[in-house]
């Protein structure tokens, strides 16, 4: 095989990879689908000079071109018209790849279909290759088996990096100062994941006007643009905010588990696969921290955060769901290294029994489970945890299996200062312990709410908060734990003999 050139990096990406296989095992039609067709042509051009033990010719057809070869040859005849575009390849002598955009249009005609189930015969063993690209998926049923289909995800970290190395090199030449050094150029593609190339372009372009330069700096501004962009696939949103560990109040068995977990995780090439972290689920009563929590696990990982809809991949508005949910798990495996949040992954994964759509997602989330790339962590929570099924908690899936309790006693203190600290308020000698009785049975969320209710009121009267000011509102709020007994006490009572406590010692 020839060596690759400058291109490496991109020949070094999943989807290049993939492609180079399949057309070495000799299948002559691939499907691709896939909504950037530059970057299909790219990735194309590329391998017709790498993928094969000498380069071959690059042609590409569209209705309104015909084919064009890579060297600027066009055929003597027309070839705008399908068939007559499929008469040329039929004809050609020696070995090429043939690029047909966006024929899925033409597939609804019987005699294309019939001549490009003619080439399958004529092209295998020639090392003629024909590749379709369509931003949709139409395969007539007669020419299925023929046909190799593939959807293109968004691109890796590699194919990511050849652009912006490339983008980088046109950058500099308009004037504009670029840090080209490997560790900025590594942050800068880690802020590109997710994106497509045209967007990566796009968010490059505001990076360079908003800043006047590329290079750390433009880091937030690429963040940025990444939310407003991947938040626009609907099914899956990234979480700009970051958490902090020392913001989660108690839980220290959960959150020493993850500091330990840290490690192995960052050391994930170097150590046997079976030893890397896969993920965590994290089940409990509602409003006691748990999104909290995963927020403060990717930035413990450093790692950016996914969260995957589950509401939005039922809600039938991104095609069938099984699909969608599929497409959402493959595009995040191109998106890490990541932590991808599942949260209310009850919504979608209920009983294995159930029958249909969510019996197949369940089983296909087991398998990607254990399946997925290495650089994927996957943080699932869950309130109802009796309408998960039994495999999902079983050990093996998830490493660990948490169940986040409503806070002990000095959890709760530990909470109400946190909350006061995040709001200019040192707690030292305020006294906050005097709560201790009066907040039994409450949530992290309500010991927030107390804190925000007495600094308004201070607020509003113009003077600082007082421990009088939380005494009076703690008197008012009415926990979840009273108003919902019944169903906080089954949650507890499931949980507990099936999931590891996040907290050291037990509720009373
Ligand atoms: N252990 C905690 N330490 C600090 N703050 C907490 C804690 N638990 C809850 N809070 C506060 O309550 C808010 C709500 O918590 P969070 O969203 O993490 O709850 P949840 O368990 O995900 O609830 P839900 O099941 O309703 O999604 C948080 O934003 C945080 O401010
Ligand atoms: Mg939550």
């Amino acid at each position: 095989m020839a060596s690759p050139a400058s291109s490496s990096n991109t020949l070094a990406s999943k989807p290049s990879k993939l492609l180079r296989e399949l057309l070495a095992s000799g299948r002559p039609i691939l499907y691709i689908m896939t909504a950037e067709e530059q970057r299909i042509a790219r990735l194309l051009s590329e391998g017709a000079q790498h993928f094969f033990a000498a380069p071959v010719l690059y042609w590409s057809w569209s209705l309104t071109e015909g084919l064009v070869c890579s060297n600027g040859t066009k055929p003597e005849y027309d070839t705008a018209n399908p068939r007559a575009a499929l008469d040329f390849i039929a004809n050609y002598q020696g070995a090429a790849l043939f690029h047909l955009k966006d024929f899925h249009e033409s597939l609804h005609e019987a005699v294309v279909v019939r001549r490009l189930r003619d080439l399958y015969q004529l092209c295998f063993g020639q090392n003629k290759y024909i590749v379709i690209s369509s931003p949709i998926r139409f395969i007539p049923e007669e020419i299925s088996r023929n046909i190799v289909y593939i959807e293109l995800t968004v691109p890796d970290f590699n194919e990511i990096k050849a652009y912006l190395e490339e983008q980088a090199a046109t950058i500099v030449i308009t004037g504009v100062p670029v840090d080209t050094s490997e560790s900025t150029m590594v942050h800068m593609t880690r802020a590109l994941q997710g994106l497509t190339i045209d967007e990566a372009g796009f968010a490059l372009r505001r990076a360079v006007a908003e800043t006047g330069r590329l290079g750390m700096e433009s880091l937030p501004v690429l963040f940025e643009e990444k939310r407003l962009l991947v938040n626009r696939s609907g099914t899956i949103q990234y979480i700009a905010e970051g958490g902090n560990i020392e913001l989660v109040g108690g839980l220290e068995v959960m959150k020493k588990w993850l500091l330990e977990r840290r490690q192995l995780f960052l050391m994930r090439d170097s150590i046997g696969a079976e030893l890397v972290p896969k993920g965590v689920l994290v089940m409990g009563v509602s409003g006691c921290g748990k999104s909290l929590s995963i927020k403060a696990v990717a930035s413990c990982f450093e790692l950016p955060l996914y969260r995957i809809d589950m509401t939005e991949i039922f809600s039938g508005r991104h095609g069938n769901p099984e699909w969608a949910f599929a497409r959402a798990c493959r595009t995040m495996e191109a998106i890490a290294p990541a932590v991808v949040w599942f949260d209310e992954i009850e919504m979608g994964i209920t009983s294995s029994e159930s029958s249909g759509e969510q019996g197949r997602i369940f089983a296909f989330f087991l398998t990607w489970m254990q399946e997925k790339v290495r650089g994927l962590f996957v943080a699932a929570t869950a309130n109802r945890i009796d309408l998960l099924p039994a495999e999902m908690i079983r050990k093996g899936r998830f490493d660990e299996v948490f169940f986040v309790d409503l806070p002990m006693d000095e959890e709760r203190i530990e909470i109400l200062n946190i909350h006061l600290r995040r709001r200019g308020i040192d707690p030292a000698g305020f006294g906050v312990e005097r709560l201790t009785k009066l907040t039994k049975g409450w949530t992290g969320a309500e010991c927030e709410q107390c804190v925000v209710s007495a600094v308004t009121r201070a607020k509003l009267e113009e003077r600082e908060v007082t421990l009088e000011d939380l005494l009076r509102t703690a008197g008012n709020i009415v926990p979840l734990s009273k108003t919902m007994k019944e169903q906080v006490d089954h949650i507890r009572s499931w949980a507990r003999d099936r999931a590891a406590p996040a907290s050291l010692g037990d509720f009373r």
